[in-house]
């Protein structure tokens, strides 16, 4: 996705660049499109009014696969914002086993970091190229870093080195030497050559106490500063140790206290949690026994939603201000089935629709990366050319349109299981064909017509 500025998109605009992957669904669109603004909204609000506007989240209810996660996920993507999926069903009632909901929290925390620990590390990416030259070129050209001349113990330190003494022009001609050097190494000149670099390898620690993740407790970053850090002596090539040592040279550069604090900021001001199968821990009204621990879910649940603390490994987290997206299919259950103090905190209802024919057809053309383009790209990696034919595709989207009411209603997955068949001799095919394939009306019926028509064996495949 194009790197906008989402402090200057307009509601309008995100409309604009979710119509891009997802087609139809605009009141969904426009809602979330709303919450994100707001955010930015209450971003320039003074502190104490700041406290007082507490995002609307959004609860998505529409059949399953027309788009409700592929919402919310282009969504976040688009706000740089960290995010995190997560299904109501995965978490149990705290005293029971299974995750308890703090772990969203904790996992949007750990989102943030590293999305606040990339954008840092590019800022001194330049820096940390620098140093990466540096420490190959000490294994180069050794003797002319000036580290290497500083006095190595108390008598040097008054009486100049013993052994070697540098004289100022030998430590000239070693100084161009080091700069013809790096300029070799900068155009690539260097690359095949082996070196041996020292690799400071984070030590896994070995303990980990089941339970301890989920109390918001690292045992390795507490042992951390017990266990020694292991530095390891490896060969390579120049071109690998480059590589090899990005990272770790731009890592010494980040303030990690800063990456904290700004992620922390981040996750707490802009995250957004995308809760999925939210109905799936709604039970029926009157009904009891089972149900219970779902009823249980949603009292965890209410707390993290209305806003409160949650402990992780990098420090408290305030939950108020996160905009929490809840989605499900509610065919047998209803919002209201929710618990009354759950519903209140999803203010914004949207109902996305069922796809027909048409949406199909353009599913399977407009988007970015839509599938008929998926599959074209993936066979040209073979060399085969693949062209649908418009007639073909209205095709692949009448035949899925209709399985969908035979059947049974997946929404737009049930285009992939189509295409796939229509397309699984051609994939199998394809290293031994010809360089031309036209996916037409006719190819289509012929690849996949007898498995629609027979009743049984379409159920089972497509
Ligand atoms: N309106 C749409 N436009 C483009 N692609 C869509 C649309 N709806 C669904 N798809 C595609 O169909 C697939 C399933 O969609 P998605 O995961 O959003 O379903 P969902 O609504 O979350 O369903 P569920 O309730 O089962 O979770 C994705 O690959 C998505 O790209
Ligand atoms: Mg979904």
């Amino acid at each position: 996705m194009e790197q906008l500025n989402i402090d200057e998109l307009t509601p309008r605009m995100i409309v604009r660049e979710l119509d891009k992957y997802i087609i139809g669904q605009n009141d969904a669109k426009k809602s979330v499109s709303v919450a994100l603004r707001n955010r930015v909204r209450r971003q320039k609000l003074s502190d104490d009014l700041k406290r007082d506007v507490i995002p609307k989240n959004i609860l998505m209810m529409g059949p399953t696969g027309v788009g409700k996660t592929e919402i919310a996920r282009r969504l976040a993507e688009l706000a740089r914002a960290p995010f995190v999926k997560v299904e109501a069903t995965r978490f149990t009632e705290v005293g029971y086993v299974g995750k308890n909901v703090d772990s969203m929290i904790r996992e949007l925390v750990d989102t943030g970091i590293n999305m606040v620990k990339q954008e840092k590390m590019r800022e001194v990416e330049e820096k940390a190229r620098y140093m990466v030259e540096e420490r190959i070129l000490d294994y180069l050209v050794p003797g002319a870093h000036p580290k290497q001349q500083q006095p190595k113990n108390i008598f040097e330190l008054f009486q100049g080195p013993q052994t070697q003494r540098i004289s100022p022009e030998e430590s000239e001609q070693q100084k161009s030497k080091r700069e013809q050097y790096r300029e070799r190494l900068r155009k690539g000149d260097l690359d095949q050559l082996d070196v041996e670099i020292e690799v400071e390898e984070q030590t896994q620690s070995m303990v980990s106490i089941p339970g301890m993740e989920d109390m918001g407790i690292d045992m390795s970053s507490m042992l951390g500063g017990i266990l020694p850090k292991k530095v390891k002596k490896k060969r390579m090539t120049v071109s690998e140790a480059k590589k090899a040592l990005l990272p770790v040279e731009s890592e010494k550069l980040l303030d990690m206290d800063k990456v904290v604090s700004e992620a922390i900021d981040r996750v707490e001001n802009r995250g957004i949690v995308f809760i999925d199968e939210i109905d799936k821990v709604t039970s029926r009204s009157g009904l009891h026994g089972p149900d219970v621990s779902r009823e249980g879910v949603q009292r965890d649940l209410l707390p993290i939603i209305e806003g409160t603390t949650i402990n992780t490994k990098y420090g408290p987290v305030r939950t108020d201000f996160i905009l929490f997206v809840a989605a499900g299919a509610f065919s047998a259950v209803k919002p209201s089935d929710l618990i009354p103090e759950l519903q209140g905190r999803f203010p914004i209802r949207v109902e996305l629709s069922a796809l027909n024919e048409e949406d199909f057809y353009r599913i399977l053309t407009e988007p970015k990366n839509a599938i008929t383009r998926q599959y074209t790209a993936l066979l040209d990696t073979e060399g085969v050319l693949v062209e649908f034919t418009d007639d073909g595709i209205r095709e692949i989207a009448q035949i899925a349109f209709s399985l969908n009411e035979r059947i049974e209603n997946i929404g737009a997955r049930r285009l992939h299981t189509v295409v796939e068949r229509v397309l699984e001799d051609l994939s199998f095919e394809a290293p031994e064909v010809a360089d031309e394939v036209v996916i037409n009306k006719a190819y289509v019926d012929d690849k996949i017509k007898d498995v629609v028509d027979d009743q049984d064996l379409s159920t089972y495949i497509l």
